[in-house]
């Protein structure tokens, strides 16, 4: 397994001031290690529910994961709104799709979060549909079975043309591309992961290829590989095909999402 991601670069110290301006996305990373210590802060910023939630856990990384992600949405939203972190007001979609609701439905900002192994995202934009997954890579996985259960057939074949070592990061790959989609849609499993196409081999382009059953779909999508290291795959989709995606490291800054904190979302020296 080499450690070197094709994407070397692509996550940057965040800026001094933080805001969304419209028709750009902005993704966010963090880890749990790295916010061990903010991670009892942080659940000041959440809702009466999301607390009851995550204190429902009975696996602490879970609850931590949980309690980031959640933090790291409002607390971003917050700042991009000028508003209070636990004021803001969240609804689900039927399929259980978290999105701004009450009084700051207005500002358009879409957003979507992820979690797997230590590492946290969360994506923003407005007035444009988007999804983040992040995984980690499991090499022991029968990425082979799976491959030819879930995906679609040209896919599959792909992950076959490579050698054994290489398949786990290929599959992972291609997996985070899909969920990235799926979750953008927002419809769960209603969307087939075999109904649409993205490439998984190395060096080929990002991108959905074809959407089943309906001309255009994939043409209006922009899909971004956000591979922050060799041990994760990670990726975005957004319906804008040309905004400019930031990709803001927060790791070890992560104390910047709590109000009036000297340091994180706003340091980048
Ligand atoms: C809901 C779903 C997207 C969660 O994915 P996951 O990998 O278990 O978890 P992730 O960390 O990536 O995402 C979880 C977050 O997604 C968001 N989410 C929940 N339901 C969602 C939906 N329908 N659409 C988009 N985002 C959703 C939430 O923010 C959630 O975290 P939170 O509740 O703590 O805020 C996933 O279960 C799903 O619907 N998958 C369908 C695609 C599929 O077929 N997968 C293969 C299954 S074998």
């Amino acid at each position: 397994m080499s450690d070197e991601v094709e994407n070397a670069g692509l996550w940057r110290a965040p800026p001094k001031a933080v805001a969304l301006p419209p028709q750009t996305v902005q993704v966010w990373l963090a880890s749990i290690t790295s916010a061990a210590p903010v991670i009892d802060p942080l659940v000041a910023l959440l809702s009466e529910d999301e607390r009851d939630r995550f204190n429902g856990f009975r696996k602490a990384d879970d609850r931590r994961r949980g309690v980031l992600g959640r933090g790291m949405a409002r607390g971003l939203l917050a700042r991009y709104l000028d508003a209070a972190p636990a004021e803001l007001v969240f609804k689900k979609n039927p399929q259980g799709k978290p999105q701004l609701a009450g009084t700051h439905q207005s500002s358009g900002i879409e957003f979507s979060i992820a979690h797997s192994g230590d590492l946290v995202l969360a994506a923003f934009a407005r007035g444009a549909e988007l999804g983040v997954d992040v995984e980690a890579i499991d090499r022991a996985a029968d990425h082979e079975k799976l491959a030819r259960r879930f995906f679609a057939p040209e896919e599959s074949e792909a992950l076959m043309t490579l050698l054994p070592a290489d398949r786990p990061a290929a599959f992972m790959r291609a997996w985070t591309r899909k969920e990235a989609y799926i979750k953008a849609r927002g419809l769960g499993l209603s969307i087939p992961l075999d109904s649409f196409h993205v490439p998984l081999l190395p060096g080929a382009p990002c991108a959905i290829t074809w959407v089943r059953d309906a001309p255009g779909e994939a043409a209006q999508w922009q899909l971004c590989d956000l591979q922050p290291d060799a041990r994760h795959a990670a990726a975005l989709a957004v319906r804008a095909a040309e905004w400019p995606v930031a990709c803001w490291d927060l790791r070890g800054r992560e104390a910047g999402l709590i109000p009036g904190a000297e340091s994180g979302a706003r340091a980048a020296d």
